[in-house]
Parts: structure tokens; C-alpha cells; sequence
């Protein structure tokens, strides 16, 4: 039989994460206990007045308008026009169902091949490469794997030309996933020159933006409607990450207010009508007041803020004790080390591969996370890249959903209020932790 799948379709697979996930369940139906570090999914309670006005709109089923109602892109203008200290246009933002359909429609619609700084995280290559795109890394500092130089900028750039590809996108995330990392002003203004220097669309991926542990930080971003070479960066971002509401799905664009970006805009919503039509009703109507400035949004923000700080510092902390390779994480919820320091014990246990680290110690030690090389890390290059595992804090709070409204609220506001907290399943994360590197001082080398 003739194939069936589009030649770029058939190389998409399920997601790491999914397939972790499940790994996660097999052994957990075997009876072992197993920390899972590998899912980034935000889980603390949506804030009240949110759910009481989700709840409320819940019988408004009709269609909303293609782009968003007005008044959610008002509020998302407003909230990053706040942010960035700039002023943005409603007429700027597209809302959709999520963030992430925005990022495949921007790949499949703009002219051009793709860089990504290595590491990345784990949608956008697929992305890439099913809207028929080439995708070339742009190397990574060695230690907090984030920061990009002009000379890596180059040479991801000289290797596309010199493959015959035309690279004129490219897509950055700051705060990051995997790394927990956040781009210095310096380092974006590097990115943004070169970009503008060679004709590179700039996707400025910023939904980690408010969990930025030192808060100055926030204001860093590639999106600037003040400077000149910012006329083709577009900003995303979305509901799913601050306000822990991945399911409602609600994420955005924001495109910049030259020729240019009204072409993309223009050219995102046919698509966006032709694909998704619009994001959930309810969900639209209750964002207004997520993403809205006022003071008790604001103080919702502040303590999810330091609670994430509080909990990827106390892991990052366990980890460099542990002799890990790691940068310290300054925003998000991730931490990305590498076992590299133990590369020589890891091979005494036939383990070569990220891939393989990730499985033993979900199998062998009841420890999931997920293998950089889903990041884009190659296995057999310098060795700064090798053995990293990302590291997700996210599901050390709660035991289930009922747990999380009834102590979660309390949780966020102590943790605000400079309280004393008390984190089990923390604990246990890092015990677990400790005693999967006594395992591997334990091998002769
Ligand atoms: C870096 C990054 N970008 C985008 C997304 C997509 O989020 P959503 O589609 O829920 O807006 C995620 C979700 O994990 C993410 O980690």
C-alpha cells in the first residue's frame, strides 16, 4: 500500500513527556514508589476570583471572535505593555487555544529555515520539522546552557548557509525550559542585532515571564515596540504556567506594530480561522482577570513567584552539594543538570545516554525525569551537553487536586508572607536525589 502519512508528519512521535509519563505509571502498577520530576505542569490553585468568573461563564457557549474578545486582548496589551514598560495595541494580540498552536501556525506560516538554541524545549523541533523547515542549533553556554553569543549566533548561521538552507526564524524562551535560565539584557540585545542584521523573524517565547526570581528581570525581553529592530519580533505567552491552567488552554501572540507584523497578524488569523476558529469562551472571559494588573492579581503572581523561587533554590542547592553540574536557576521551574561528573560510574552501568540515565533511574531508583536529548542535547558531543536531565518542581506540592484547593491557597500565601513552610514531597524528591548519587559514588572506577 502506498503511504498514508506525509513524509513529515510520519517523523512526529508522541511527546517525551507523555512517554515518561507513561513509564511513570508502568512502574508505579509495579508497586514502586516513584518521585515524578518529569512533568512541567503547573499545579497550584487558580486564583478565586478567576474560577468564580470561569464558573460563572460557563454557559456562554457561543463562538468568540477569531482574534480574542476585545476586552482579553485589552488586558493582555495592558499586562505587557505594564511589564515591558511599552505601549502595545490590542489590534497587536491573537489569542488561541494555547500557546502552542500559535508556535506551529508561526513556523508553518513564516518564509525560511530555523534556528534554536540548544537546548530548547521539546515542541518546537517537531514543529519545525513538520512545516518542512530545516533546524539548526545555536550552541549554548557550557555551564547554565542558555546564554548565546555573538560567535554561536555566527556559526549556527554559516553551518545553515553552508547547507543550502535559508535561515530567517528564530525562536528564543526566556525564562527557560529545560534550564531554568533567563537572558541578560546584554545577551538579548546580541540576539536581537544579529537577528535584525540578517533578516531573522525573532519568536520571543516569554510565557515563564512572570516567574522571574529577581523581579527587574521581568522587564528583560526581545519585544520593544521603542527600538528599530524590533519590527519583526513576535511575543507568545499564555494562561498556562503562572496561573496553573494548561486546561483551559488560552495562550497568545503579540505581533509588533510595523508593516511587517500586521502582515504576520493578518496571516495567523486566516489561519487561526481556517484551524482552531477561536479559544474557549469561558476560559477567554475569565483571563481578563487573570492577566488583569490590579492589586490582587498582582499578589497572586507574587506568590506563585516565591513559591517556585523557594523550591527550584532548595533543589538547586541539593544538587550542587551533589557535585552536578548545574547553573542556578533564575525563573520558571526547572533545573537542568548534568550527571556528567559521574559519566565514568554511569558507564560502568552500561548507561551512555541521557535516554538511558532517564530510564534507570526511573526503573532503579523511583526518580523520573526527563533526558536532555529531548532538549536537542547531543549524546556524543562536548561533554557540557551530555547526561543533562531536566528537572521539573512542579509536582512537589500536592498529592492530588483535592489536596491542592485545600492547602494550597495557605501554602502561597505563607510561603509570600516569608513563613516557614513545610514541603514533603520536596523532601522526599531530595532524599531520593541523595541517594541515587551515594549509588553511583559507590562504583569502582
Ligand atoms: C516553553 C514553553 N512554551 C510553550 C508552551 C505551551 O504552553 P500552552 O500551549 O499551554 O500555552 C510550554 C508548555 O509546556 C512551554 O514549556
Amino acid at each position: 500500500m502506498a503511504n498514508v502519512i506525509r513524509s513529515t508528519a510520519a517523523k512526529l512521535q508522541i511527546s517525551p513527556t507523555l512517554g515518561i509519563n507513561e513509564l511513570v505509571l508502568k512502574t508505579r502498577a509495579e508497586g514502586k514508589n516513584v518521585v515524578h520530576l518529569g512533568f512541567g505542569e503547573a499545579t497550584f490553585p487558580i486564583q478565586k476570583d478567576v474560577l468564580r468568573i470561569y464558573r460563572e461563564a460557563s454557559s456562554t457557549t457561543s463562538y468568540m471572535p477569531v482574534a480574542g474578545t476585545e476586552e482579553l486582548r485589552k488586558s493582555i496589551a495592558d499586562f505587557n505593555a505594564d511589564r515591558l514598560n511599552v505601549t502595545i495595541s490590542p489590534n497587536q494580540v491573537v489569542v488561541a487555544p494555547g500557546s502552542k498552536p500559535l508556535l506551529f501556525a508561526l513556523f508553518d506560516v513564516l518564509e525560511g529555515d530555523v534556528l534554536l538554541p540548544r537546548p530548547s524545549w521539546v515542541s518546537y523541533e517537531p514543529q519545525v520539522l513538520h512545516a518542512g523547515k530545516k533546524l539548526f542549533w545555536v550552541e549554548t553556554d557550557a555551564l547554565d546552557r542558555h546564554t548565546i553569543t555573538e560567535a554561536a549566533l555566527t556559526a549556527a548561521y554559516e553551518n545553515a548557509i553552508s547547507e543550502g538552507a535559508d535561515p530567517r526564524i528564530m525562536l528564543i524562551n526566556s525564562p527557560s525550559n529545560p534550564t531554568g535560565h533567563v537572558f541578560s539584557a546584554d545577551c538579548i540585545q546580541t540576539i536581537k542585532s544579529f537577528c535584525k542584521l540578517k533578516g531573522i523573524a525573532l519568536i520571543t517565547d516569554e510565557i515563564y515571564s512572570d516567574i522571574c526570581f529577581d523581579e527587574t528581570q521581568k522587564a528583560i525581553s526581545a519585544f520593544d515596540s521603542k527600538s528599530n529592530d524590533s519590527e519583526t519580533v513576535i511575543l507568545t505567552g499564555g494562561l498556562s504556567k503562572t496561573y496553573s491552567a494548561g486546561g483551559w488552554r488560552v495562550g497568545y501572540a503579540i505581533f509588533p506594530p510595523s508593516p511587517t507584523g500586521e502582515t504576520i497578524r493578518n496571516t495567523i488569523l486566516a489561519y487561526a480561522s481556517e484551524c482552531w476558529s477561536a479559544a474557549s469562551a469561558p476560559a477567554q472571559l475569565a483571563s481578563v482577570k487573570a492577566f488583569s494588573t490590579c492589586q490582587d492579581m498582582v499578589a497572586y503572581r507574587k506568590s506563585v513567584t516565591a513559591l517556585h523561587r523557594y523550591c527550584s533554590t532548595r533543589m538547586y542547592q541539593t544538587l550542587k552539594d551533589l557535585g552536578l553540574d548545574i547553573g542556578e536557576p533564575r525563573g520558571a521551574f526547572y533545573l537542568y543538570p548534568s550527571f556528567s561528573p559521574y559519566a565514568a560510574q554511569l558507564n560502568k552501568l552500561g548507561i551512555f545516554t541521557s535516554a538511558d540515565l532517564s530510564t534507570w533511574l526511573i526503573r532503579e531508583c523511583g526518580l523520573a525525569a526527563l533526558p536532555g536529548s529531548a532538549f536537542g542535547e547531543d549524546d556524543t558531543g562536548p561533554m557540557f551537553g551530555r547526561f543533562r536531565l531536566r528537572i521539573a518542581t512542579s509536582y512537589l506540592y500536592f498529592q492530588n487536586e483535592a489536596d491542592r484547593y485545600q492547602h494550597g491557597y495557605a501554602l502561597l500565601e505563607a510561603c509570600s508572607s516569608g513563613h516557614e513552610i513545610q514541603l514533603p514531597y520536596l523532601e522526599e524528591a531530595v532524599y531520593v536525589i541523595k541517594e541515587v548519587i551515594e549509588k553511583l559514588k559507590a562504583i569502582p572506577v
